[in-house]
């Protein structure tokens, strides 16, 4: 890689910027003044310096974001707030994207990284990785209801696959439950509720396969994954 793009991707300055660093000699590679902006550095094996001190290069970044409510999952909006405005300038990046969508008014779980194939993998219904959700259902559902999800509900034409409905409560004509999709249809878990003549009134995702929406992040935070989560994740 290019010493200059590898110092503007460690977030040293722009480009622009760095290549004046490099000019005024403040880069060291393997302990010597590098002073061309095309020398060729490796990450992993160079030593790479500004004015003595080591700079580290990460290429992928994960944080898990606890969505609230308001905030689109996109990286841009004409109209609304995105789940990237939550970030940080200090953590923003302009490769960082949500891995799949929550509705405007669902909240909870969301990852956000800039490592493409990793989001590709957790959202291909191939790979069937569990998505909880933690809803508020005005109506009662009931086993029908449970059975249907097990079967599959048909949406657009297609068959759902098999998903999960467990109920935890019923009262005053409410129901509190927890439904498990291998899969992520547009609006699926409103659209299946729907199709059993119920109506969803608040959603939060609580799990994506083995990660769990941490009880202490609040509404709005984020933070990066820690490796044992991450490890999780890449299954
Ligand atoms: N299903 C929905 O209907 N909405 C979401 O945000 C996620 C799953």
């Amino acid at each position: 890689m290019r010493l200059d793009k590898f110092l503007a991707e460690t977030g040293l300055g722009s480009r622009k910027e760095v290549k004046q660093l490099i000019k005024k000699g403040q880069i060291t590679v393997n302990q010597q003044i590098e002073k061309k902006d095309k020398a060729q550095v490796d990450p992993e094996k160079d030593q790479i310096a500004y004015l003595g001190e080591a700079l580290h290069y990460q290429e992928f970044y994960y944080y898990l974001l606890h969505k609230p409510a308001g905030v689109v999952s996109a990286t841009e909006d004409k109209k609304d707030s995105t789940v990237l405005n939550l970030f940080d300038e200090a953590d923003y990046r302009r490769d960082l994207f949500p891995v799949g969508r929550l509705d405007k008014d669902t909240e909870g779980l969301l990852l956000i990284t800039n490592d493409g194939q990793l989001a590709h993998e957790l959202l291909s219904p191939k790979k069937h990785v569990e998505k909880e959700y933690f809803a508020l259902i005005e109506g009662v559902m009931d086993e029908t209801d449970q059975q249907r999800f097990e079967k599959g509900i048909e949406l657009d034409g297609q068959l759902t696959m098999p998903a999960q409905l467990l109920i935890d409560q019923i009262a005053e004509e409410r129901s509190e439950v927890r439904i498990i999709l291998n899969e992520g249809k547009f609006h699926q878990v409103k659209r299946m509720v729907a199709a059993c003549g119920k109506k969803v009134v608040y959603l939060k995702r609580i799990r994506m396969g083995d990660l769990s929406l941490p009880e202490d992040l609040s509404k709005g935070r984020y933070r990066e994954l820690t490796p044992e989560e991450l490890r999780l994740l890449k299954g």
